[in-house]
């Protein structure tokens, strides 16, 4: 399993702390996209990097951090094939995955704290898409990507 991550300047530490639990709690391989530096970073440069590296197949689920994480899980849904679920609590993280196969998440650093957010990021990662039912919602999503709704 590989996962991009991406963040501004506001979320390093988070990332950083994410991408280690990650490490080492799954052995899954993380790969950043997402600043390094403390200097003003306009996030929607790492949503995009990470929407675009899920929907191209590089990496198999993104995670994004920003202050809210709404500003960067926003960037990331206009990348077409990408669902985004921006949350900041693990219900919401389990069953986006369930119902909406949501395939990158997003949360705020200033809006969870570091255990909360570990939470989040255990459910999200733990749920399976159950397809069924859901399918046709989203498939209804996709025909909204292609203005055939
Ligand atoms: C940066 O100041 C802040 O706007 C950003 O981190 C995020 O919260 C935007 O949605």
């Amino acid at each position: 399993m590989r996962i991009g991550i991406g963040n501004d300047h506001v979320a390093v530490v988070y990332k950083r702390a994410i991408s280690a639990y990650i490490r080492k709690k799954y052995g899954y391989e993380v790969i950043n996209f997402g600043t390094d530096s403390l200097e003003r970073f306009d996030y929607p440069l790492s949503g995009k990097a990470v929407a675009q590296a899920v929907v191209s197949g590089q990496v198999d689920k993104g995670i994004l951090i920003c202050g809210t994480g709404v500003g960067i899980g926003i960037s990331a849904n206009k990348v077409k094939g990408v669902r985004c679920v921006i949350c900041s609590e693990p219900y919401s993280a389990k069953l986006s995955r369930e119902h909406n196969n949501s395939n990158v998440l997003a949360f705020g650093a200033r809006v969870v704290g570091i255990e909360l957010a570990k939470m989040i990021v255990d459910s999200w990662l733990n749920a399976e898409y159950e397809d069924g039912r859901h399918q046709k919602r989203l498939d209804m999503i996709e025909a909204i990507e292609e203005d055939k709704l």
